[in-house]
């Protein structure tokens, strides 16, 4: 079967955003502690971070990094996490049922950016706390006048202000499991009055206001509207979170989870559009897509501990990946790429051990999951204009979306070099991709992750043996690309 694709440099969508490949460390689990931190491995550095994961970090190509979460988040006391170490308490940490020892917190995660290449996108809690603690922790970080918070940074061994532009007003708060969990006005009031104060000091912040934290809330599509209309002023992007899974449902329909993303996206531009038009307005917000990934919630890495066991860095949330699940994940940045126009700002979550393509082992090796590859790939090829690809081929049924296209694609243009990004999604049949590109290119590289077995997943002990190879069956005729998408496949052809 043939899927007849076009790619067209008329076809701009928008810019390459390097914050789409952004990701996201939480105090949850083993992210932070015996993640990116770990002062007795062999690796640490003079801080206690880990060189091996910083390594790791750099060959992902994230951008931006979203802290310190999270439902974790809404309970943080982020005056705990500064000052002399040895003087922080250690807290329990609600959410994630955990105790926390608050040996990092800003200065030292802000130091571990640096060290990263990375941008730091921040959150204040509006869980248990409000305007007053955003100013406080907004001071710390940003002020260089001559203010109490700022000199306390100073004191703390931070001179200049770290000037963080990008800043998330609270997490998840349409969730009934986050601490302070709030109706839509109450929240979109909060929100517009902690925006506006926070303006007051920093006007040049970027501000991103909680919206649903996936599509199947009850709250979805009304909890927007009503955040908008309350804060429209105020903010410049709406939050998004989607994490898929195999459910019963089956392979097949898990595959098609980019559908989800897709309908998620327009819907959330839609409704922040009918917003502008009744308040006449020509503002337009984004989108800042600050969750996303796969996610087994139903798995028992997932469960957090229970009665007096209120352990620090717990083995939480840490799935190990299958080849199908990179292909997900590959479709998903897709699904983000594609609508670079409305998406301004997206996450994975996490980054290192919860839900995550780096894990590391306590004392010994940090590796790569199967969906590092697409991850990586897209964020070193992805450049200049996004362009949007016309797909025409073999469908497959689902449940939840009807009859879908089997090969999903997008590609990105810049000096004449044209990458196409692919997925075959069908289960068990190839498709041709024939693909109408622009004259006078030459194939760079294709290169295809896929395996007989899309269940392989990598370990501690084996994290080479399914890579990402090239795809040999790639011709370029003329204007005529063709490659063979095997089943249960991502594919990133480069044309120059
Ligand atoms: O990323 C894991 C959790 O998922 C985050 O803490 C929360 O915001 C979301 O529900």
């Amino acid at each position: 079967t043939i899927a007849r694709l076009v790619i067209n440099p008329s076809f701009k969508v928008g810019p390459v955003r390097r914050r789409t490949f952004g990701s996201f460390v939480e105090h949850l689990g083993r992210c932070v502690y015996e993640g990116i931190f770990e002062p007795d491995h062999p690796t640490a550095d003079a801080d206690g971070f880990r060189s091996d994961v910083l390594d790791l970090v750099r060959e992902l190509g994230i951008s931006t990094v979203r802290y310190p979460g999270g439902n974790f988040l809404s309970g943080y006391r982020w005056e705990d996490g500064v000052g002399p170490v040895d003087q922080r308490p250690k807290r329990l940490d609600l959410a994630w049922h955990s105790s926390d020892p608050n040996t990092i917190g800003t200065d030292e995660f802000m130091k571990w950016a640096d060290k990263a290449g990375v941008e730091p996108m921040m959150a204040v809690n509006l869980g248990t706390r409000g305007l007053q603690e955003a100013l406080d922790v907004l001071e710390y970080c940003n002020v260089a006048a001559d203010s109490h918070l700022a000199e306390q940074r100073r004191n703390n061994g931070a001179h200049d202000p770290y000037r963080v532009g990008l800043w998330c007003l609270g997490n998840e708060m349409d969730g009934p499991w986050q601490i302070g969990h709030k109706s839509a006005a109450e929240y979109g009031r909060l929100a517009a009055e902690v925006a506006r104060g926070m303006r007051m000091m920093d006007p040049g912040l970027e501000l991103v206001a909680c919206g649903s934290s996936s599509r199947a809330m009850p709250t979805f599509g009304e909890w927007e509207r009503t955040v908008l209309t309350e804060a429209w002023d105020h903010v410049d992007m709406i939050s998004a979170h989607a994490y898929y899974w195999e459910k019963e449902s089956g392979l097949q329909e898990f595959l098609l989870g980019a559908e989800d993303m897709d309908r998620f996206i327009d819907q959330v531009a839609a409704t922040a559009d009918t917003v502008a038009a009744a308040r006449k307005s020509d503002k337009v917000i984004g989108i800042s897509f600050d969750e996303w990934n796969v996610w087994y919630q139903d798995r028992t890495p997932s469960k957090p501990p229970t009665g007096d066991d209120w352990p620090v860095a717990p083995n939480l949330l840490e799935d190990t990946y299958s080849v199908a699940d990179a292909v997900v994940v590959g479709n998903l940045l897709i699904s983000l790429l594609r609508h670079t126009d409305r998406v301004w700002v997206a996450n994975q979550a996490q980054l290192v051990n919860v839900i995550a393509p780096i894990r590391t082992e306590k004392g010994g090796k940090a590796w790569k999951q199967t969906i590092f590859h697409p991850f990586a790939l897209t964020s070193r090829h992805a450049a200049g204009e996004v362009l949007r690809v016309v797909v025409d081929g073999p469908t497959v049924a689902s449940e939840e979306f009807g009859e879908v296209q089997a090969v999903d694609a997008v590609a990105t243009w810049s000096d004449d070099e044209c990458v196409v990004f692919l997925v075959n999604r069908d289960e068990s049949a190839s498709v041709t991709a024939a693909c109408e590109v622009p004259a006078g290119l030459r194939v760079v590289e294709a290169l295809t992750y896929a395996n007989a077995d899309p269940r392989w997943h990598a370990s501690a002990d084996d994290d080479t043996t399914v890579l990402p190879t090239a795809n040999d069956s790639v011709r370029l005729v003329g204007t005529d690309l063709e490659l063979e998408l095997p089943p249960i496949s991502w594919t990133m052809a480069r044309l120059a």
